[in-house]
């Protein structure tokens, strides 16, 4: 059912959260086989942040969603629903979201969590998005938070130069506010590409026979088949963007910002030129954070939103794309 259907739904307010260690390209150079040359010209990644020893998932959490709540003017006490996208948790249960909530004081919320990879907070905008569109929940918190430097393998340089720590979060709120109205979501998945993003041996399956030999690959950390994921992650998130710019009654000329998946500088350049867009209209800061999975979108929007890089009136596409494979996207007015 289109969105148009139900209730409107807005976003009422957005926060984030990055820890203080930022890990430079030169830090890198000491630690693998790689360049600043290399990680700037292949992804546009500068710099990324590492969550101290003892700073969790959750952690990060809540402190986006609180800033976040601050933002949109509630108390944690009005919260019916937290989501969390990870893939990071605090533990395998219970809920990442069960602690957010706790530290929140959120007690009159349900929480959960959403394993969708770098999707995973647009995931859980369409899930609340829909909850609230029919009636049945009012305020919703939706996060997106990663400690990723715990499941990277730091002798790999394929995969330790990419990824980083951080938190994003937004307040989805019923009403037909002039700001922030999400006209259109859409989610997808492709289990058959199961094999090209994934951390091996971190859970019940059997020893991975197509990892376990490579070197490089500790145990529990994340293996990518970069190439084979670049050329998915840019048909998918065309296609999605494609997809929530014609169900909100949109021409591609009109957006004036896309928030895309902050993996890759190459693959943000790839979907820009398919949906022939001029350079600007990319919001991009993967050179300061790297890839941070599901906090990637959620950091950006709370980024776009508080530098004014997003405006009242301006149409906002935000696109991701990641393991499973899934792939998600939203267009909202701001
Ligand atoms: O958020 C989840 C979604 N993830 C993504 O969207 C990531 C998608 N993939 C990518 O962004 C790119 O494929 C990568 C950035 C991961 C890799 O870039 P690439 O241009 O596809 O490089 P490649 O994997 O084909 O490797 C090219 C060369 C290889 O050397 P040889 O075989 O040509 O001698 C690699 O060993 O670059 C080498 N290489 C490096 N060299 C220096 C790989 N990583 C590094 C490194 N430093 N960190």
């Amino acid at each position: 059912m289109p969105l148009s259907k139900l209730n409107p739904v807005y976003i009422a307010g957005t926060g984030s959260y990055l820890p203080e260690k930022i890990l430079s390209n030169a830090e890198l150079e000491k630690m693998v086989d790689t360049s600043d040359e290399w990680i700037v010209s292949r992804t546009g990644i500068k710099a990324r942040r590492i969550a101290a020893e003892h700073e969790s998932t959750s952690d990060m959490a809540s402190i986006a969603a609180q800033r976040a709540l601050d933002d949109a003017g509630i108390t944690a006490e009005e919260v019916d629903l937290i989501i969390v996208g990870t893939i990071t948790p605090d533990m395998s249960f219970p809920a990442t979201a069960c602690y957010v909530q706790q530290k929140l004081g959120a007690h009159n919320a349900v929480a959960y969590d959403i394993s969708a990879a770098c999707s995973g907070f647009l995931y859980a905008m369409n899930i609340a998005t829909a909850q609230i569109g029919a009636g049945l929940i009012k305020n919703a918190l939706i996060i997106g938070a990663e400690k990723l430097s715990s499941i990277l393998d730091w002798t790999d340089r394929n995969t330790c130069v990419l990824f980083g720590d951080g938190a994003g979060a937004a307040v989805l709120r019923p009403g037909n506010e002039s700001t922030g109205r999400v006209h259109a979501t859409r989610i997808g998945t492709d289990g058959r590409q199961t094999g090209i993003l994934k951390v091996p041996n971190s859970g019940t399956a059997t020893l991975d026979p197509e990892v376990q030999p490579v070197e490089g690959n500790a145990t529990g950390t994340i293996y990518m088949a970069g190439r084979e994921v670049f050329r998915h992650a840019v048909t998918a998130m065309k296609e999605s963007a494609l997809g929530v710019i014609a169900d909100a009654g949109w021409k591609t000329e009109d957006v004036a910002r896309v928030i895309p998946h902050q993996a890759n500088l190459r693959i943000i350049d790839a979907i820009r030129e398919r949906l022939n867009l001029p350079k600007e209209r990319m919001f991009v800061n993967l050179d300061k954070y790297g890839n941070t999975s599901a906090a990637a979108i959620a950091i950006a929007l709370d980024e776009a939103n508080k530098t004014k890089s997003i405006v009242r009136g301006d149409k906002v596409v935000l696109v991701v794309f990641g393991a499973g494979l899934t792939w998600a996207a939203a267009a909202v007015e701001w």
